[in-house]
């Protein structure tokens, strides 16, 4: 799949999601405050792309909102945050759209597992098989996530519709099972600003959808005296309207 720039739309950024992937891997431990998970990746990505480094520093700073949650990572590539997530979760599920990703993730999921904390992969393309996955986890997801995911303009609306399903199938399972819980389901995306179209588009495309957007300043999770570090990220949190 191949996502071509408007000509008339300078600042919309051409990615070819194939440039992720590579099968010469290496492995990396990464540590955080108090935990440590090693991942296998693409040489040709080694690196952590600073938005998935955001998150996971949100993961880490929020890690007792988690407990008990069910949660799902979109585009999770090498699944770094997702991995993350899973020490401090009941259940997470990896998601990604390509096989050879998906096997990769598969790797890094097993590698990470801990007893009690559930790490599962699933296949899902945001625009092919959301009725599948859906049907698939009809319980929903109390917290969505993914990093550097919205730089294809054409996806984003899929990738919205997906939020939207997941978040309102918790919603409505929270509701029949009489689950009060101070934290609405919700979706966190960092991502590194690059088009300022695309990310004014997801934002008007999400409030059409009935789903509210709120800035997340990276000091509220970050020290101030560490912002500067990553400069250009930024942080989103989508909610149901209603
Ligand atoms: C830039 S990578 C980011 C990976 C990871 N979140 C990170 O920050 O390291 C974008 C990811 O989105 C996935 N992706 C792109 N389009 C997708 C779609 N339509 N459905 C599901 N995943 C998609 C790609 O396979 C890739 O793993």
């Amino acid at each position: 799949m191949r996502q071509r720039a408007r000509e008339d739309d300078q600042d919309d950024v051409l990615f070819d999601p194939d440039m992720f992937i590579n099968r010469v891997y290496a492995t990396e431990t990464f540590h955080f405050k108090d935990k440590s998970v090693t991942i296998k990746l693409s040489k040709a990505a080694a690196i952590i792309w600073p938005a998935a480094a955001v998150l996971c520093r949100y993961i880490e700073h929020y890690s007792s909102h988690f407990t008990d949650s069910v949660t799902l990572e979109l585009g999770a590539g090498v699944g770094l945050c997702g991995v993350l997530m899973a020490q401090y979760c009941t259940k997470t599920v990896l998601s990604d759209y390509q096989d050879i990703v998906l096997e990769l993730l598969k790797e890094n999921a097993e590698k990470n597992t801990s007893e009690g904390h559930d790490i599962e992969c699933s296949k899902l393309d945001w625009s092919v098989n959301l009725e599948e996955f859906s049907q698939k986890y009809p319980d929903g997801f109390d917290f969505v996530f993914g990093s550097d995911i919205i730089f294809w303009r054409e996806s984003n609306p899929f990738l919205l519709k997906v939020v939207h399903q997941v978040l309102n199938q918790r919603t409505e399972y929270r509701q029949k099972n009489g689950i009060h819980s101070e934290r609405k389901p919700q979706f966190l995306l960092t991502y590194y600003q690059r088009s300022s179209n695309c990310e004014d588009a997801l934002k008007r495309e999400a409030v059409e959808m009935g789903l509210n957007v709120e800035d997340v300043p990276l000091s509220q999770f970050i020290e101030e005296s560490e912002v500067s570090n990553f400069s250009n990220i930024c942080c989103l949190i989508f909610t149901l309207e209603r």
